[in-house]
């Protein structure tokens, strides 16, 4: 990507009255990842262009049909078909890595075929090393920048992130972390309402992945028809807050178009990114969420510190809680669309930053979580006042986190 097509793509993202996903789509696959994280976040871009941008996550150009099977071909060896009773040659889904067929299996299972698309991974990689430099330069200009977003280092998780997803392999790994947490948990937290695909690892490999096909529609789709209701929402919060506040260890991509829901029932999709998070952080945001859903702003302050890996002496952390304190005045009471979480989060961590505090690099992952899961409830419920309402959920895991 040039610096012009740079140019584009933000103008096309932030300010073109339509964002054009075709030009989105031709400029490559971080270009999509961009797109796609800025459709979680009508707060930046506004709701229509939001709402536009979120077809990148079910609506790329997928290979042309015919091309499908050649590529399967050329993966797999031409006998591969010969797993399958039946496969439809024209995807059902396509998204940024590659694109998804119905088949079925010899024994009439009804199977999902992903197949990753072709020389992503090295396009990738110029891309991100271009764009770092874009930005370094733009920090160059502006030094100002330097201590508040980091939109290198963003691009670097998003680099890190979409290689790991390339290799299906790791998609089946992290599903296999995940399962592993819920069984060994299953005797104190009710999981009854996850689930995770058969995944059919002797039909599966780097490029292909064969799974069985999950009833219901994505998170994507529901929200998109304003068919999602916000307790459905909550619901998911309190899965994922157990893998996050009790074991340390998440989807790392929970973006709305990788769940399926049906009937009271959440699948996983696309478990290719696990998230970490050390003990350290991940206690000391359970009880910074805790005590921000009561409005106690002083002991959130602490909590934030807590997770410092740098300490601070008497008069800096006085400053920094005063500036704390000042940063939530008008919080309590705001629906998401008032303050997003996303926003006052990273402006929560950018005060710890500039104060002197140091984070583990987790902190980035638990941003990545957050933004997905306000982004669907800003869609889903414009008036919900979320820290108020995940007060319920945040008291069931008081017992798991130590
Ligand atoms: N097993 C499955 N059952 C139902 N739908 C699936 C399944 N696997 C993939 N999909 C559909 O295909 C889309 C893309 O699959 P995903 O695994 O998320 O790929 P990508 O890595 O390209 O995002 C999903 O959003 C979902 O709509
Ligand atoms: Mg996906």
């Amino acid at each position: 990507m040039n610096p012009i097509n740079f140019l584009r793509l933000i103008h096309t993202i932030y300010f073109a009255p339509e964002p054009d996903l075709a030009l989105i789509q031709r400029l490559g696959l971080l270009a999509v990842k961009l797109g796609q994280i800025h459709a979680l976040r009508p707060d930046f871009v506004g709701e229509d262009r939001a709402r536009i941008l979120a077809r990148l996550y079910s609506n790329a150009d997928s290979i042309r049909p015919e091309n499908a099977l050649a590529l399967i071909a050329s993966y797999a060896g031409p006998a591969y078909m010969d797993n399958f009773a039946d496969f439809d040659p024209v995807p059902f889904a396509a998204a940024s890595i590659g694109q998804a067929h119905h088949a079925h299996l010899k024994d009439g299972t009804s199977v999902v075929v992903k197949i990753v698309k072709k020389e992503m991974a090295a396009e990738l990689i110029r891309d991100a090393r271009r764009i770092r430099s874009y930005f370094k330069l733009a920090t160059l200009v502006y030094p100002k920048l330097r201590g508040v977003a980091n939109p290198a280092e963003l691009i670097s998780q998003i680099e890190t992130m979409t290689l790991n997803e390339l290799d299906l392999r790791n998609e089946v790994a992290g599903q296999r972390i995940l399962e592993k947490i819920v069984a060994s948990n299953a005797d104190r937290f009710d999981f009854s309402h996850l689930h995770f695909r058969t995944v059919h690892e002797n039909l599966s490999s780097e490029k292909i992945l064969v799974s069985n096909f999950a009833d219901g529609e994505t998170l994507d789709q529901l929200l998109s028809r304003g068919a999602l209701p916000y307790d459905v929402l909550l619901e998911l919060f309190n899965l994922h807050g157990f893998f996050l506040f009790a074991i340390g260890t998440f989807h790392g991509d929970i973006h709305p178009g990788n769940i399926v829901y049906k009937d009271g029932h959440f699948t996983f999709l696309d478990t290719g990114t696990i998230g970490r998070v050390p003990d350290i952080m991940r206690t000391g945001l359970f009880h910074m969420f805790d005590a921000l859903s009561v409005d106690d702003f002083p002991r959130a302050a602490a909590c934030l510190y807590s997770m410092s890996e740098q300490k601070l002496d008497a008069a800096a952390y006085a400053a920094f809680e005063k500036k704390f304190l000042a940063l939530y005045a008008d919080f309590p009471g705001k629906t998401v669309t008032e303050i997003s979480l996303t926003k006052q989060m990273m402006r929560t961590i950018r005060l710890g930053v500039m104060s002197g505090m140091h984070f583990d690099k987790g902190m980035y992952d638990i941003i990545k979580s957050l933004m997905f899961l306000d982004g669907m409830v800003i869609r889903a419920n414009p008036h919900a006042v979320l820290l108020h309402d995940m007060q319920r959920f945040i008291r069931n895991f008081t017992p798991f986190v130590q």
